[in-house]
């Protein structure tokens, strides 16, 4: 979210000043002893990740006057990293973050083969001129004392030394490696693949059963590979053996072998020992907390509880199709255990509930549910076109992405919070609807897909300000939950109105809506057919749809909307028309519609507005719309001065 908000400026500078911290590799001994690039450019907050080829090199920070030995400030180490393959990097990487500019020196500090003093160094940000340049530190290297020197417990330091397994890579029943020897404060990152499997720690003696205060992940049920689940733990010591395996029943992972370990002794209590002695073991079990022990990430996310259940697997549902069926979980899943993560924070254990709930706010909330889903199902449409892989991909920097993928899990908890309610006084929820998005151009591009989801998220905080105060006497323990939904639901519309590019102090503006309308116009938008309970208290059919064509005053980049034509079923039809026009502040006013169609736009409005087609006008407040509306409502953008 910080990055969103960081350059809040209507101009298309925007998105490029939004861009990520860059991440960059660098490959250590690569087609002989150098590192590729040797030089190296980095911002602020950049990462850069080292790679090792053959066949044992490190890189340890040193001074531009002592080219090969570690800076004696302290700097970083990554530890040595053995591998056989010239050509295909270790499973092992170490990580620096860039922190200022200053020039950064470097070596490998293998002493067979005299690495640094063979000109094996590296540098970031050297000056390209002067006396100190890389060429100058890789003179002064060549020139150095032998033999190089690394810091004296040989541990990495100043980075982040990661190995990467693989969990059932190819749908096997292994570990890839299993056979894991590594440096203390090594993370080694578990990367779970098809099917549902987990890493859980054991000790020799029971290969398959939990150790006491051991990290287990849980269980991680999934159809992708790789799934962007990653369980994180890290080595404390060198010397202490840790032994894992995979608890799953179904089919006896652990006694198939499904088993690791992670400096095992080479004689005696050896890893294919293990093995062996996991073959007759009794049937697996797993600590009934997860995930314990290490960090959990699902895509990017931490996940710190699944709350007592496994992993659901929903969140890898394909995108929703393009029309039809809900594919949005129905109310009453348990949420994924991402969502409260990305969506900052779950849905309260109670909601200081009072002794009963009216029937306005009966209707309310199931209103609320009813517009929620419609909601959910455009915003997980958005997020998996805009996502990596899908048809909109790139338009937005991930940052962007992110944020429509935490509102659609801020969503999902919204919506629970109407059904919860719902269901604490036994009150029906709304039954299961299909939709016709791809009518609504949702589906088509990213441009009816942001209207979309800020039309719905307008409508929500309409409602909400319209029954807010409605419903304050009779239900006044929902009150915090309205405001906070309102809070949530506006910050989702300056992202959403951000990425339209709309100047951000005019818009969205929060106007009041009344439910009915509100309901008519998601209706007739979004929804093909609806199954089961519906809004109590609704009128028995919705209003035509509204066209609206807007004139602008002739002016550079775009006048004032000075007026505007709708066409609607039946208007043709006998007696006097007016518009109304629902503004910011509970602000109504009124123009006259002329028998063409035409109408002016008041001359004070602008930003987001609603117009509705009334039968009267005179004396007509906000609450009396639905009671002389024609036709409508329908959602304008009034552009400015
Ligand atoms: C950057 O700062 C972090 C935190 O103080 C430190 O751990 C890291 O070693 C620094 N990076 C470099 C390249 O000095
Ligand atoms: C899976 O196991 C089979 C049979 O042992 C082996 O041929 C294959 O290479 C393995 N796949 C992976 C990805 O390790
Ligand atoms: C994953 O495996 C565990 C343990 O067998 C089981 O309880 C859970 O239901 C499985 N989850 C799925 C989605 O299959
Ligand atoms: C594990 O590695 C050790 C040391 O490299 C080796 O002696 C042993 O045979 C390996 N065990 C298995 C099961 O691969
Ligand atoms: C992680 O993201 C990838 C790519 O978008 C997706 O296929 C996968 O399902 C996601 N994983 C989870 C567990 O949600
Ligand atoms: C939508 O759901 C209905 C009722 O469950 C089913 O009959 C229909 O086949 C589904 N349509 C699609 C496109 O999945
Ligand atoms: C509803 O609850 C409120 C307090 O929570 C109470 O004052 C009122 O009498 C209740 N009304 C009914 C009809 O039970």
């Amino acid at each position: 979210m910080r990055s969103v908000f960081r350059a809040f400026l209507p101009t298309a500078a925007l998105l490029a000043s939004i861009a990520e911290a860059a991440h960059y590799t660098v490959t250590v001994g690569k087609g002989g002893l150098k590192f590729d690039p040797e030089n190296l450019v980095a911002a602020p907050g950049d990462t850069v990740e080292y790679q090792f080829f053959a066949k044992k090199h490190s890189v340890v920070q040193s001074s531009f006057a002592e080219p090969c030995k570690p800076l004696a400030a302290g700097g970083f180490f990554s530890g040595f990293t053995p591998t056989d393959s010239p050509d295909t990097a270790a499973r092992t990487t170490f990580t620096i973050t860039v922190n200022d500019t200053k020039p950064i020196w470097a070596y490998c500090s293998q002493t067979t083969g005299d690495h640094c003093q063979n000109g094996m160094v590296h540098s970031i940000n050297a000056p390209t001129s002067g006396t100190n340049t890389l060429d100058a530190f890789r003179n002064l290297a060549k020139a150095a004392a032998k033999p190089s020197t690394s810091p004296p417990d040989l541990l990495p330091v100043g980075g982040l030394r990661k190995l990467r397994v693989d969990v059932g890579l190819g749908g096997n029943l292994t570990f890839t490696p299993s056979n894991i020897t590594e440096l203390a404060r090594t993370v080694v990152e578990f990367s779970f693949n098809p099917k549902n499997h987990s890493v859980v720690q054991s000790n020799f003696a029971n290969p398959c059963q939990p150790l006491d205060q051991g990290f287990s992940s849980g269980f991680i049920p999934t159809a992708v590979s790789p799934s962007g689940a990653l369980f994180d733990i890290v080595i404390k010591d060198n010397t202490t053996p840790i032994w894992f395996y995979c608890a799953q029943t179904n089919n006896n992972h652990c006694q198939k072998g499904m088993v690791g370990s992670i400096n095992a002794p080479a004689t005696g209590n050896t890893l294919q020992a293990f093995i062996d002695k996991a073959t007759t073991a009794p049937p697996s079990t797993i600590p009934p907390q997860a995930p314990i022990g290490g960090t959990m990430t699902i895509n990017g996310t931490v996940i710190t509880s699944f709350n007592g259940a496994v992993f659901n697997p929903s969140a890898n549902t394909p995108p929703p199709p393009a029309d039809g069926n809900a594919t949005v979980p129905s109310p009453g899943t348990p949420l994924p255990p991402q969502v409260p993560g990305m969506a900052g924070g779950g849905q309260p254990a109670n909601y200081n509930w009072g002794n009963n709930m009216t029937d306005l706010a009966t209707e309310f909330l199931q209103l609320l549910q009813f517009l929620d889903d419609i909601l959910l199902e455009v915003l997980f449409l958005g997020h998996a076109n805009l996502a990596t892989g899908g048809a909109w991909a790139g338009v937005y920097p991930k940052s962007i992405v992110d944020t429509i993928g935490a509102m659609s899990a801020q969503a999902l908890v919204h919506r629970s919070a109407a059904t919860d309610c719902l269901q604490h006084f036994q009150k029906p929820l709304h039954g299961s609807c299909s939709y016709k998005l791809q009518d609504a151009s949702v589906t088509t591009n990213v441009d009816g897909f942001l209207h979309a989801a800020l039309t719905l998220l307008l409508l929500e905080i309409g409602l909400l300000t319209d029954i807010s105060a409605l419903i304050a006497a009779g239900d006044p323990w929902l009150v915090p939950i309205l405001v906070t939904e309102v809070g949530a639901k506006s910050r989702m519309t300056a992202v959403v109105n951000m990425m339209q590019n709309h100047i951000a102090a005019a818009a969205p503006r929060e106007v009041m809506i009344p439910a009915p309308l509100a309901w008519s116009y998601a209706t007739t938008h979004y929804v093909r057919d609806c199954q089961g309970p519906a809004v109590a208290g609704m009128p028995d059919k919705t209003w035509p749809t509204l066209e609206v064509t807007a004139t602008q005053a002739a002016a550079a980049g775009g006048g004032r909307t000075t007026g505007i034509t709708v066409q609607f079923d039946g208007a043709g039809s006998a007696g006097s028309k007016y518009l109304a026009w629902v503004g910011p502040w509970g602000g109504l006013q009124f123009t006259d519609l002329a028998a063409d169609g035409t109408a002016s736009v008041p001359t004070e409005l602008f930003g987001h507005v609603w117009i509705v087609v009334v039968s009267k006008k005179d004396g007509v407040k906000l609450q009396d719309l639905p009671g002389v509306t024609v036709a409508g409502p329908e959602i304008l953008w009034v552009s400015g001065l």
